[in-house]
């Protein structure tokens, strides 16, 4: 039964996709299976995985994305696509998706779509990561009801970190009381730590002063131009620079997430 997560913080630019991509690619490499799911418009995780194939998603192509799975109800198992990496799937978003903010309104069961798609398939993955947009809009209401082990939270070290984030909190509690009891913080995530700076460091004392303990990963992500060039090649930090300093942090972050969950149950005919 896969452990289900989204990355979530409506703020734009904070690592949420970086987050996604590399956390999900290092869990392959410790054996498990891992679906990315985007439900973001912008379909940054579906490129970074490689996955910007012409024609693709547009008019006329017959291969589904998330977009016929959330507004169509489409099964999801037709729009998993494989990438370069043997247990690591991905189900893609397209700019279609734009418009499905404002057509999921009028659909019957509207943040329930993502979490009763993604039912059918929980027993042949082990983690199922969700990307999501920087909005509290439909998409990611949808991320955060199927998320049924929790939302991790990236805050960028920088100026004004924490606005922002209390509605973030806010939403989530809805989503808790409405529409997914289990949903919880699973964790907050430092990024683009920058040592140099008496700033990153000042955000990271902040931060772990607002959430309560044991709520904030030890580990930090460091700024690291590694990580912001990995997605141009299709490529996860792990095959583009596995030795840099952005490589050991998803390592050490993905290895907490491991440490700190309940270990995905396998069963029948996982992949
Ligand atoms: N630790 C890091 N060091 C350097 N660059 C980074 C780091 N994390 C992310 N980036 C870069 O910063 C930019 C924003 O990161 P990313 O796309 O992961 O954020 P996001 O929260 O998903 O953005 P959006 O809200 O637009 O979806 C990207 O160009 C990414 O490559
Ligand atoms: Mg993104």
């Amino acid at each position: 039964m896969a452990l289900v997560y989204c990355v979530a913080n409506q703020k734009g630019g904070v690592g949420k996709t970086t987050t996604v991509v590399n956390v999900g690619d290092y869990l392959t490499l410790r054996g498990y299976s891992v679906l990315v799911v985007d439900v973001d418009p912008q379909a940054n995780a579906t490129s970074s995985l490689g996955m910007r194939e012409k024609g693709e998603g547009s008019p006329g192509s017959d291969r589904l994305t998330i977009y016929e799975v959330l507004i169509n109800e489409r099964p999801i198992g037709h729009a998993i696509r494989t990438t370069r990496r043997p247990r690591l799937h991905v189900v893609p978003s397209a700019p279609a998706l734009a418009g499905a903010e404002v057509e999921l309104v009028g659909l019957l069961g509207r943040e329930m779509r993502l979490r009763r798609a993604l039912a059918p398939i929980l027993h042949y993955y082990d983690y199922i990561l969700i990307d999501t947009p920087p909005s509290l809009g439909l998409l990611t209401v949808n991320a955060l009801t199927a998320s049924r082990n929790g939302v991790i939270i990236p805050v960028q070290c920088e100026y004004l970190a924490l606005e922002g984030l209390s509605h973030l909190l806010h939403t989530i509690d809805l989503v808790r009381q409405h529409l997914n009891p289990q949903l919880k913080v699973a964790g907050v995530v430092l990024t683009m730590y920058d040592s140099r700076t008496r700033l990153s460091q000042e955000v990271v004392q902040e931060v772990r002063k607002f959430f309560q303990a044991g709520e904030v990963f030890q580990t930090i992500v460091p700024r690291n131009v590694r990580l912001s060039e990995a997605p141009s090649f299709g490529e996860t930090i792990f095959t583009y620079a596995p030795e840099s300093t952005g490589a050991m942090a998803y390592a050490a972050l993905a290895e907490e997430l491991l440490a700190r969950a309940p270990q995905p149950v396998r069963e029948r005919g996982g992949i």
